[in-house]
């Protein structure tokens, strides 16, 4: 059984539409794919400015990362900054900082605008080690080159011990399922029409461009792909950048648990924050122990993890959701939204936001409407994909590509060990096996019920493994994830894996 963030529980939604299924069709001006973050608030935007806009979403709104972020609303984002100075001059360092100041007052001013709850609250980065200790001067000095006034201090509210923080004062925390319902509200009655429970396969043609799903085909004049990892292969993305997935717990507690946003600077991260309780009292949120998808750990065992860890500092908080999700990682370090392929302005991407999507999320959606509507963001050149990425993340892409192909081929060799029978599996099991030459299957037992589908990924056929946390498959590749049945659950795949 899926797991359910609190904002997902809190916010239920139903996959669409009262008058039969969603059929996708018709002329457009836009068609944005993907209802996140980034595809409602361009959505949005570009309705405001007049423009026909249609988006489609495959799940339902809000139901793959935005609905399980941990939704700080933060300038100050972990050790992003220093990662970026390592790679790129001062001068990105400054418009990076400039895009996501830009992108939280816009969130902020309509949250505030359209009574969404948004918390104001000062933000750290702590260390709990020799090494964090290290990192986070580094983030300091990084910080304070991009403009941002953050300071050390060495008491760190927290109850276990530190070796200090970097603080930033007055930032902000959201409920993210709240704020896109808000959002969804708003480019409706600007005229979008919303789809849900439309999964895009393929997009294609250049004048119009096409989106063709298994409910219909519309067309549009420019197509934005929203779906953090573009589902196209064209422009290779999915090589530029990592999954990682990561486990967040909600916990109520007895009074305000903590006074900030907080994230440790060392592995395994801790990221906290509280929440305000629908009924006046308070809950903890709890995240980290973040891991590549796909990767052959416990993911069962990572959560599990994070309770005892939980239970030793706040003893008396009492859990009441358990969930994980994933956002990708660029080799070089800065999120991308423009061109699939350089020159081609009628279909545009965005993602790559490194767990930091609720300001990338919005600064990149007012990218690419500034660049559909003929305009530019002063910041704008931090988001082109085809600008920094071929200098300054080559080598990292090149090394990571290299495992990917260690990965592909040790994904295809590891069935080896399991022959096409075996013990009979057991409830919440999953395994890959190798039925005949070449064609592994990936065998599961859920709920008393036992699937047997192909193993290999649909995507660009990697091997999947077993999330015995999830009970779902998932692709080490580039993050690729299927249900028990072969579904795909989000990624990259548009379709899913083969039936046997
Ligand atoms: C554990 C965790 C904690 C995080 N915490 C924070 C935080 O505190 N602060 C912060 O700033 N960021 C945080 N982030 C990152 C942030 O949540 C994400 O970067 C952001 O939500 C991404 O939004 P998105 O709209 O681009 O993607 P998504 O929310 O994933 O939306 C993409 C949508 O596209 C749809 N889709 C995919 N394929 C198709 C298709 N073929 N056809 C139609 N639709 C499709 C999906 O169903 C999905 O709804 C966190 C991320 C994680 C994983
Ligand atoms: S996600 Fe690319 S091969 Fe599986």
């Amino acid at each position: 059984m899926a797991l359910t963030s609190l904002w997902q529980d809190r916010h239920p939604r139903t996959s669409s539409e009262a008058g039969g299924p969603p059929v996708l069709e018709g002329e457009h001006d836009v068609v944005v794919i993907g209802g996140g973050l980034t595809g409602v608030v361009t959505a949005l935007l570009l309705a405001r400015a007049g423009r026909s806009v249609l988006l489609a979403e495959a799940e339902h709104l809000g139901a793959v990362t935005t609905g399980r972020s941990t939704a700080k609303v933060s300038l100050l984002q972990g050790t992003q900054y220093s990662r970026i100075a390592h790679r790129h001059p001062a001068s990105v360092l400054r418009d990076y900082a400039e895009a996501n100041r830009e992108a939280q007052a816009w969130l902020v001013r309509f949250c505030e605008d359209h009574g969404v709850g948004v918390q104001h609250r000062p933000a750290y980065t702590y260390a709990h080690g020799a090494k964090g200790e290290q990192s986070l001067r580094a983030e300091l000095d990084a910080t304070r080159r991009a403009g941002l006034e953050t300071e050390w201090v060495d008491d760190v509210p927290l109850p276990y011990p530190t070796r200090g923080a970097v603080l930033l004062l007055e930032q902000a925390q959201v409920d993210p399922c709240e704020l896109l319902d808000a959002l969804a509200r708003e480019a409706v009655a600007h005229g979008v029409r919303i789809l849900e429970g439309v999964r895009v396969r393929r997009v294609t043609g250049g004048g119009p461009v096409r989106v063709v799903s298994d409910q219909g085909t519309a067309t549009a004049d420019r197509v934005v792909v929203a779906t953090n990892m573009p589902i196209l292969d064209r422009g290779g993305f999915f090589a530029r950048m990592h999954p990682s997935r990561s486990y967040g717990l909600a916990l109520r507690t007895p009074v305000q648990p903590v006074d900030g946003m907080y994230l440790s600077a060392d592995s395994p991260s801790r990221s906290l924050r509280d929440v305000p309780g629908l009924d006046g009292s308070s809950l903890l949120l709890v995240g980290g122990n973040g891991h590549k998808v796909g990767a052959p750990v416990s993911e069962q065992a990572r959560i599990d993890g994070l309770r005892e860890w939980t239970a030793q500092w706040f003893p008396d908080a009492e859990e009441t959701h358990a969930w994980s999700a994933q956002d990708y990682v660029p080799h070089h370090a800065l999120p991308f939204a423009g061109p699939v392929l350089p020159g081609s302005e009628q279909i545009l991407v965005a993602g790559g936001y490194s767990k930091w999507g609720m300001t990338n999320g919005v600064a990149a959606a007012l990218a690419l409407t500034g660049r559909i509507l003929g305009g530019r963001m002063a910041w704008g050149q931090v988001f082109e994909p085809w600008r920094f990425r071929e200098l300054t993340g080559l080598l990292d892409s090149a090394r990571l590509n290299g495992e990917v192909g260690l990965e592909m081929a040790g994904g295809w060799l590891r069935p080896v060990r399991h022959p096409g029978t075996g013990p009979a599996l057991a409830e919440g099991e999953g395994e890959v096996r190798l039925d005949r030459p070449g064609a592994p299957s990936a065998l599961s037992r859920v709920d008393g019920t036992e699937r047997r589908v192909s193993a290999v990924c649909s995507h660009l056929k990697g091997v999947v493994r077993w999330n015995d946390a999830e009970k779902s498959w998932d692709c080490p590749l580039h993050g690729s994830r299927f249900g028990p049945d072969g579904e795909v659950l989000e990624g990259p795949a548009t379709c899913g894996l083969g039936q046997r």
